[in-house]
């Protein structure tokens, strides 16, 4: 019965493996692509700290984490290879169990950057391939602009306006077909932004990556993802309590999703947290999330969200505490002028008097 009821709670999103997960494994999404991707990953933005970071993926992999979130912006590829190079020549883990994303910087938004940027990053991952490769902004600034390494010291003078969604994404599909990503992505696009690619590109995108917790639950761009076969990564998924220095930036206040009164009674009810009540809710559409922690023990909790299912009314009242477009918290106009460049995806908040 049990079973049962995890096969039907992951009917949301293309296909998704119903089979009772043993202990350290999660189920998988069956990509466009032809690519499995795990339910859960390890989110790793901000953690650049050598012995945090070792000790985060130690824990995620023992724990049975087979998918890592990184991205060139992160400056952290080279830490996680030193790992993934470890686990793999112990021949704990092999190569094709794992699922790697990385991500295009907002600085190498342009056709000619692509092959160079993709492999900076599997050499600094150790790695022949990627599974996923995303262009992780839909705007874009100029390289040199970028030289401080801070996207945040980057004035609205770095901003390039010249940046070509369709060139590109034909950089990225000659990665695929050179087999060095398996499978390609976005993160951050809006739905019109999705559907120009998808109308003028044999390849469609096979993940969208967005911002989207209890608040922003992001609802028509998920419709949107699951009718056109587009597996959706849900980034932020505990509304980022890490980042107040980042989101005041924005003139939002971070809110405190473990501590709503219906969240933390759903989560006595099941005898969870509420960490994992957020992370259950968004797993049971189908979306992948891809929680940040580097401590071991959080890391494990985040991944022991396959023995309890949300009942109907869980799910009615979680799905009715969305904000919608209130509910976001990152703007993204820190990034020097990406408010004015022609490909900022959020024109609703454009006029938004924030930082
Ligand atoms: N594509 C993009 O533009 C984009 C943007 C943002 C994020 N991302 C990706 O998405 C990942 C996740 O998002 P995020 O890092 O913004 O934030 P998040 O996963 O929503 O939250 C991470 C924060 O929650 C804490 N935490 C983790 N597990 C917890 C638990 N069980 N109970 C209580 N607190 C817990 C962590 O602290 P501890 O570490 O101390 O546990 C950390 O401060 C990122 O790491 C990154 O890989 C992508
Ligand atoms: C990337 O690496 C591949 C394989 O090692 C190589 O053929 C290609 O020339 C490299 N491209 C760039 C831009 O460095
Ligand atoms: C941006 O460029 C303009 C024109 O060259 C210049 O007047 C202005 O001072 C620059 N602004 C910044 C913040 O560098
Ligand atoms: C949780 O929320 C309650 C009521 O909204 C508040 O009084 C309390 O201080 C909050 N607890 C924490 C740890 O923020
Ligand atoms: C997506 O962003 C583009 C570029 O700013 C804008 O023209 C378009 O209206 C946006 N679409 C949606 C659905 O918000």
């Amino acid at each position: 019965m049990k079973s049962l009821g995890l096969c039907v709670a992951f009917t949301v999103l293309a296909v998704v493996h119903c089979a009772v997960p043993r202990a350290g494994e999660v189920p998988k999404v069956t990509l466009n692509s032809g690519g499995l991707m795990p339910l859960v990953g390890l989110g790793t933005w901000q953690v650049t700290d050598e012995r945090k970071l070792e000790q985060a993926l130690d824990a995620a992999l023992e724990a049975g984490y087979r998918h890592i979130d990184t991205a060139t912006i992160y400056y952290n590829e080279e830490l996680i290879g030193k790992v993934l190079k470890r686990w793999l020549s112990e021949g704990k883990v092999k190569r094709e169990d794992l699922f790697i994303t990385t991500k295009l910087p907002v600085y190498a938004m342009r056709a000619a950057d692509v092959p160079d940027l993709l492999n900076q990053s599997l050499s600094k991952l150790q790695l022949d391939y990627v599974d996923l490769y995303l262009i992780h902004m839909p705007f874009g600034v100029k390289r040199e602009a970028y030289k401080g390494g801070s996207i945040v010291a980057i004035g609205p003078n770095g901003t390039d306006l010249t940046t070509d969604h369709l060139a590109i994404w034909d950089a990225m599909v000659a990665e695929k077909v050179a087999g060095r990503a398996k499978a390609l992505g976005v993160s951050n696009f809006n739905e019109t932004q999705i559907e120009r690619i998808i109308k003028n590109s044999k390849v469609p995108p096979a993940n969208l990556q967005v911002e989207l917790h209890l608040f922003h639950q992001q609802k028509p761009l998920v419709e949107f993802c699951k009718k056109n076969g587009i597996a959706v990564t849900a980034f932020s998924s505990f509304g980022s309590p890490g980042s107040k220095w980042l989101i005041q930036l924005s003139g939002k206040e971070l809110p405190d999703l473990f501590n709503i009164t219906e969240v933390k009674e759903i989560a006595n009810k099941h005898h969870k947290t509420a960490a994992q009540v957020l992370l259950r809710h968004i797993v049971q559409k189908g979306i992948t999330v891809i929680p940040k922690s580097t401590n071991p023990s959080r890391v494990r909790e985040n991944i022991e969200i396959f023995n309890f299912i949300l009942d109907d009314e869980d799910v009615a009242t979680l799905d009715s505490l969305d904000k919608g477009i209130d509910g976001k918290l990152f703007i993204m106009k820190n990034i020097g002028g990406s408010v004015n460049h022609p490909e900022y995806p959020w024109t609703i908040l454009q006029n938004e008097p924030v930082a």
